[in-house]
């Protein structure tokens, strides 16, 4: 089955094309992202109106552009998934819209996608991909989450943040240190230069019981650091160090704990911030240690993208699920 997916629910157009006939990366057949950052930069965070719009002019030119890649015409598609929620609801009645509008036209099932459902799969469609039961860390600017994945579509939340997501502190961290949004890559490339141990962080919540995360204290510990300190570009990446540090020791330890408790060694990551180097290493190490693995999407498609609705539409519509024919979005969505 080739499917076509569609990613709008925030400031990225991703359209790919998954073909369940081959196996891991092998199925993708193209993808292709837009990122609308630039249009946003000026604002300091995403202008739910512009990022209708942009999606608006970008998603069609980037489904011909997709196709083309993959040596495809529009009437070789067997299905269409798209991003359903949880997302921007102007936004994600762009890609419903012009998914439904394709399905009907080409007469091929079309099924809406739940966005983190796409980060969590991710990991799936590379080589030699894990099977479930494994845990799953899910971070990225709108969600952390730990969750037992005991098959596809069997999800059990095991922990969540109680406040900020990761990627949204490591954001928020950027701005009030001059960064320009979005911060988060950024800052994770100034750590790369910083001196580890000159500042150091509290990990929150890691010395009780649990699994549940909160990232809003540590903001403003870094707040107060920087506000105290000679603000100097060195100081700069040191303290980025000292917060990615936190961050990803956090991370870790909680991971680890997920694992004990469902009594598993294979940890999948997804999500924006699992393309941090740092975070990458760490749990890779951490489930090496425990004769496990740590299994990550490639860097591009642990951001926003269109090939992990692709892939986890094709699965439900392998499935037999299908939906009616309404655009119809949820922009928020328990998963
Ligand atoms: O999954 P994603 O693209 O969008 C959401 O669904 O939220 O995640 C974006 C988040 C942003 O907060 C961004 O700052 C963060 O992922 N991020 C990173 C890195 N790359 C992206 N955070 C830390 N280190 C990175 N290398
Ligand atoms: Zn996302």
């Amino acid at each position: 089955m080739k499917v076509l997916g569609i990613e709008t629910s925030c400031d990225e157009t991703g359209v790919a094309v998954y073909d369940t006939g081959r196996s891991g990366a092998d199925g993708l057949l193209a993808h292709a992202v837009y990122s609308q950052i630039a249009l946003h930069a000026e604002y300091g965070g995403v202008v739910p109106e512009l990022a209708s719009r942009d999606h608006v002019r970008k998603l069609l030119p980037l489904v011909r552009q997709t196709l083309a890649e993959a040596g495809l015409s529009v009437g070789d598609l067997d299905g269409v998934a798209y991003t359903a929620g949880p997302g921007l609801v102007g936004a994600l009645l762009v890609g419903a819209g012009v998914a439904r509008s394709l399905a009907w036209a080409l007469d091929v099932p079309a099924v809406g996608v739940h966005h983190m459902e796409g980060h969590l799969l991710a990991p799936l469609m590379e080589d030699d991909p894990p099977e479930p039961p494994f845990v799953a860390l899910l971070v990225s600017g709108g969600h952390t989450q730990l969750v037992a994945v005991e098959a596809i579509g069997r999800y059990r939340l095991l922990g969540e943040t109680l406040d900020d997501a990761a990627g949204e502190a490591f954001d928020k961290t950027a701005k009030l240190m001059g960064l320009p949004y979005p911060g988060g890559p950024q800052l994770a490339a100034l750590a790369e230069a910083g001196t580890p141990g000159r500042f150091r962080f509290p990990r929150p919540m890691t010395n009780r019981p649990g699994l549940d995360f909160s990232f809003s204290g540590l903001k403003t510990q870094v707040m107060l650091a920087w506000r105290d300190s000679d603000q100097s570009d060195a100081t700069r990446a040191d303290i980025a160090r000292g917060f990615e540090d936190a961050v990803v020791d956090t991370l870790a330890i909680k991971c680890e704990r997920a694992l004990d408790e469902a009594g598993c060694d294979t940890l999948v990551v997804a999500g924006g911030v699992g393309a941090n180097r740092r975070l990458r290493a760490r749990l890779q190490e951490m489930a090496a240690r425990r004769g496990g693995r740590a299994c990550f999407p490639r860097p591009a498609l642990c951001t926003d993208n269109g090939a992990m609705i692709a892939f986890a539409g094709a699965l439900r519509l392998e499935a037999g699920q299908r939906a009616p024919d309404a655009v119809h979005v949820t922009p928020r969505w328990d998963m």
